[in-house]
C-alpha cells in the first residue's frame, strides 16, 4: 500500500506540472484530493492494514496529502505570477513611441470677428473696456433708466441668479461702469462681451451671444456723429457697397433711439429665413445717451452729450460669411469651424 501511495504521489505531481489554468487546477484537485478523488480511499484503507503497520502508513499518507496540497498552492501561485507577467507585457507602454501629433488649432470665428471689430474701432480712436458678465439689477437695468417694474425690462428675457444678481442681458451696463471710472474725462470706448438671454434658440437667436457696445461722451456730440460712425463701421466691415438703413426705435437708455439695419447679403434683399423675409438684418440698436444715464454716470447732461450703440457679433459675422444658422457657432462641429 505504501507503494500505491508513492505511485499516486508521483502521478499527481506529474499531472500538476501540466496544469495551465484555474479550471485545470480544480479538475486536478477533484481528481486527487477531492471527496471522490484518489487519495481519500487510500487514507480510509488504513483500517484494512494490520495494527502495527497503521501508524507508519497513516503518517506517510498524511505527508503525501500535505505535500500535494502544498504543491497545488505553489502551482496556483506560479500560474498567478505568469498571468501577472503576461498582463504586464500586454499592457506595457512603449515610452519611446513618438506621440500622436496635435494639429495646430486656429481662432474661433467669433474671436476673429471680434478682433476685426476692435481693429476698425481702434482706427476711429475707440479703446476696449471690459466689464463683468455677472451684473447687478442696478447696473443692468436701474441705472440705465429702467426702475423696478419698468415694462421695458421685458425686452430682455433675463437669467436671474438672485433677486439682485443676473447674467447681463446686454453690454450696456458697461456704459455706467466706464463713465463712473473715467468721469469727468471724455470717453470713446467699445465694450465687448458675452450676453445672456432666456430666449428660444432659433436660426438667428442664441441664448448666449456677443455684443460690442460703443460709447462716446464729450462736448457737442450729435446724432450725426453716431450715424457717421456706424456707417463708417459698416462700410469697413462689410465693404464699401453695403447699404445701411436707420429706423427710429426705442431704448430706455437712449433718446432718441435708432435701429441700424444692413441689407441681407444672403438673399440680396429678396427675403429669406435669416432676415425673416424682410431683406434687412438688424445689426445694432443705438441712440444718444439718455440724460438720466449720463447723470447716473456722473456727467452733467447740460454740459455733456454722447452716443451709444450695441451691435451683436454673430449676426454681423453671419452676414459677412453667408452663414444661415447662428446655432453653428457654438455647436462645436469642426466641419463648420475649420472653414474660418
Ligand atoms: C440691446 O441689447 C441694446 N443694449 C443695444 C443698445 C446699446 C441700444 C446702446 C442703444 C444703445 P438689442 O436687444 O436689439 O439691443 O440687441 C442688440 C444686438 O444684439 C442685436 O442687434 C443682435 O445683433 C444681437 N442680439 C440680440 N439678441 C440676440 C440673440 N438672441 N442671439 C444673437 N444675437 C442677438
Amino acid at each position: 500500500m505504501l507503494d500505491q501511495l508513492g505511485q499516486l504521489e508521483k502521478e499527481a505531481l506529474a499531472a500538476l506540472e501540466t496544469v495551465e489554468d484555474t479550471e485545470g487546477m480544480n479538475a486536478w484537485n477533484r481528481r486527487y484530493l477531492g471527496k471522490k478523488g484518489a487519495l481519500p480511499p487510500l487514507l480510509r484503507s488504513v483500517r484494512e492494514l494490520p495494527k502495527e503497520e497503521r501508524p507508519a502508513f497513516g503518517q506517510a499518507a498524511n505527508e503525501v496529502k500535505t505535500h500535494l496540497e502544498t504543491a497545488l498552492e505553489a502551482r496556483a501561485e506560479a500560474l498567478r505570477q505568469q498571468e501577472i507577467q503576461r498582463d504586464l507585457e500586454r499592457e506595457a507602454l512603449d515610452v519611446t513611441l513618438p506621440g500622436r501629433p496635435i494639429g495646430p488649432g486656429h481662432l474661433h470665428i467669433t474671436t476673429k470677428t471680434l478682433r476685426q471689430i476692435y481693429a476698425i474701432f481702434a482706427e476711429m480712436g475707440f479703446q476696449v473696456y471690459e466689464s463683468p458678465d455677472v451684473e447687478t439689477d442696478e447696473m443692468n437695468f436701474e441705472l440705465l433708466n429702467m426702475p423696478p417694474h419698468h415694462p421695458a425690462r421685458d425686452m430682455w428675457d433675463t437669467f436671474w441668479i438672485s433677486d439682485e444678481l443676473l447674467l447681463r442681458t446686454h453690454t450696456s451696463p458697461g456704459q455706467i461702469r466706464v463713465m463712473r471710472e473715467y468721469c469727468p474725462e471724455p470717453i470713446r470706448v467699445i465694450l465687448p462681451g458675452k450676453c445672456y438671454r432666456y430666449e428660444q434658440i432659433t436660426a438667428r437667436s442664441e441664448h448666449q451671444f456677443y455684443q460690442v457696445e460703443g460709447l462716446a461722451v464729450g462736448h457737442g456730440i450729435t446724432m450725426a456723429d453716431l450715424v457717421s460712425t456706424l456707417t463708417e463701421f459698416a462700410r469697413r466691415f462689410y465693404g464699401p457697397e453695403r447699404q445701411v438703413r436707420i429706423r427710429g426705435s426705442y431704448f430706455p437708455f437712449t433718446e432718441p433711439s435708432i435701429e441700424v439695419d444692413m441689407d441681407c447679403i444672403l438673399c440680396a434683399g429678396q427675403g429669406c429665413r435669416v432676415c425673416r423675409y424682410s431683406g434687412w438684418l438688424e445689426i445694432a440698436g443705438a441712440g444718444m445717451v439718455h440724460p438720466v444715464v449720463l447723470a447716473n454716470g456722473g456727467y452733467d447732461p447740460d454740459e455733456w452729450s454722447g452716443f451709444a450703440f450695441g451691435p451683436g457679433v454673430e449676426r454681423p459675422a453671419m452676414l459677412k460669411y453667408g452663414i444661415d444658422d447662428i446655432r453653428l457657432f457654438y455647436s462645436n462641429d469642426l466641419r463648420f469651424l475649420r472653414q474660418f
